[in-house]
């Protein structure tokens, strides 16, 4: 696996990989776990020829207020991790290779499927992430880029952005990777500790039985202020529990008995981020 830290770098490295229809990209922040890893597999099932992956914690996309600074960072592992995956190049951009002095330009999705949600909970992310996704589509020139359902609006976002920029590059979304007990992945969950990894599934547990009884036939806002009360109860700070259009992440009718389960709640200081679809038969 070759290593890039600079745009040159990474230009002589992509142009050795072969075609550029069949390169596939998957960006990510680090602190590799199975979910990042499955990406670099769901890239050869669907047919690319070379995996660049990157590892970039992108100051962009964080608030001032956010954990930024303790993000967690562990670069000898997440090498042999991407090694061990079969992952071709790793690009390793700098702060200042990514964003060099003067650099003045950024991406924003306006309207659906930036509103709400995580869009709301997070001002500006989603300039900060959409930025840095067409910076590293334009870097790599990858025809393929992997995104994980597990960031589902973030998805629909990427997806927006490279159909409105004419970026010739397939988003193509994998789905999400679970622990045993149906906890999402995430490179946060490190910081639960005991009690509050034990009681996370929960969160997951709710949102299946829920999806039930919507797909079931009854409606889906009673059904969701049940479950976000029962899990407040539990000790889970519930920024939201909605049923939504899966493409544009606006309010699905009061009718509605399908659609995408989007939820953020925090627990013990960790924001937990989890969606399904409803039913939940139909991924
Ligand atoms: P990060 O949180 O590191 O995630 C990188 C990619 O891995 C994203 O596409 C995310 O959806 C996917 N992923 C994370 N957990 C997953 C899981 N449990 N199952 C499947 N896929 C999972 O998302 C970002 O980084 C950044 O916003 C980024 C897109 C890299 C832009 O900076």
């Amino acid at each position: 696996m070759r290593i890039a830290r600079d745009l040159a770098t990474l230009r002589a490295a992509t142009a050795r990989l072969g075609p550029r229809e069949t390169l596939a990209v998957v960006p990510t922040m680090g602190a590799l776990h199975a979910g990042h890893v499955s990406l670099i597999q769901a890239a050869r099932q669907a047919g690319a020829t070379a995996v660049v992956a990157s590892i970039f914690v992108n100051p962009l996309q964080f608030a001032a207020n956010e954990d930024l600074a303790r993000y967690p960072r562990d670069e000898t592992g997440d090498l042999a991790a991407l090694q061990a995956a079969g992952c071709d190049l790793a690009w390793l951009p700098t702060p200042a290779a990514m964003y060099p002095p003067g650099h003045a330009t950024g991406i924003e999705v306006v309207g659906p499927p930036t509103e709400g949600w995580e869009g709301d909970a997070r001002p500006g992310h989603f300039r900060g992430v959409a930025t840095v996704c067409a910076k590293l589509f334009l870097q790599t020139g990858a025809g393929m880029a992997m995104f994980g359902e597990k960031d589902w609006q973030q998805l629909q976002v990427v997806t927006r952005m490279a159909a409105d920029l004419d970026i010739p590059v397939r988003v193509i979304p994998c789905p999400t990777v679970r622990e045993a007990d149906g906890l999402a992945m995430s490179s946060r969950n490190r910081f639960l500790g005991p009690e509050a990894r034990a009681k996370a599934p929960a969160l997951i547990a709710a949102m299946r039985a829920a999806a039930a009884r919507i797909a079931a036939g009854e409606a889906h806002a009673a059904v969701l202020a049940d479950a976000a009360a029962a899990l407040t109860g539990q000790g889970f700070g519930m920024d939201y529990l909605a049923l939504v259009e899966p493409a544009t992440l606006q309010p699905a009718p009061p009718s509605a008995r399908r659609g995408r389960m989007v939820a953020a709640a925090r627990l013990a200081g960790v924001r937990l981020l989890d969606n399904i679809p409803v039913p939940e038969s139909n991924t």
